[in-house]
């Protein structure tokens, strides 16, 4: 049934908002989200902050490449258009796990400045936390731990992130972490230095 004057249904005002699951879990939820080029170091930054936040009660969950491009996106690949919508998608399941007082922590390459743009409208720019993991092409090539780049120069892959598709630098994130010049512990020290007074309850 839908009431006449304000088509909301009547029970509408009886669905627990954001701020009673954030009282439940005692944290403000967030969208923490990490960019960066493939292999600089997002995921492994975003399990050792994770581990973090657990140990300090903090509910998080994790989405990257492996849970999502596997599953509700595994029809996407890497064009322009399918990393947008890749993004997009991201963005928007982020944001009903957020409403629900959960702390998300996302690691996408999201290249350009218009995608990550797009995930922080989505998302609400006060609840969007962004990291950028900067560690130069070179380095992330000599790693190369899935081999991808020495295929995508191989011209195996196209569309390589780096080689032959672009990554802007993010101008303005809240944290910036250099992997060739600070371990990983330091890393997830600094970004919890920042992150921790916007979700603590
Ligand atoms: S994004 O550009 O749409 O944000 P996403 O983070 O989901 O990318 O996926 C990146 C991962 O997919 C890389 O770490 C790599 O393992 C794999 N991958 C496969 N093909 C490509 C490609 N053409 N460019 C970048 N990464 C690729």
């Amino acid at each position: 049934m839908v009431s006449k004057d304000n088509n909301i249904h009547p029970t509408f005002d009886k669905i627990l908002k954001r701020e009673d699951k954030e009282e439940l879990l005692n944290q403000h939820s967030i969208v923490i989200w990490i960019t960066g080029l493939s292999g600089s170091g997002k995921t492994t930054i975003a399990e050792g902050l994770e581990q973090e936040l657990h140990k300090r009660g903090y509910l998080t969950k994790l989405l990257d490449g492996d849970n999502v491009r596997t599953g509700i996106n595994n029809n996407l690949k890497f064009s322009e258009e399918d990393r947008k919508e890749n993004i997009r998608r991201i963005a928007e399941i982020s944001k009903l796990f957020m409403m629900g007082g959960v702390i998300l922590i996302n690691c996408f390459i999201s290249p350009t400045k218009e995608i990550r743009d797009q995930a922080k409208e989505i998302v609400g720019p006060k609840d969007f936390f962004e990291i950028f993991v900067n560690t130069p092409l070179e380095v992330c090539e000599e790693r190369d731990e899935k081999g991808l780049y020495a295929k995508a120069r191989a011209g195996l892959i196209k569309n390589f992130t780096g080689i032959d598709s672009p990554y802007e630098n993010p101008e303005n994130p809240d944290v910036e972490i250099r992997t060739t010049e600070i371990s990983i512990d330091e890393s997830v020290k600094r970004i919890l230095d920042s992150l921790i007074p916007r979700i603590e309850f």
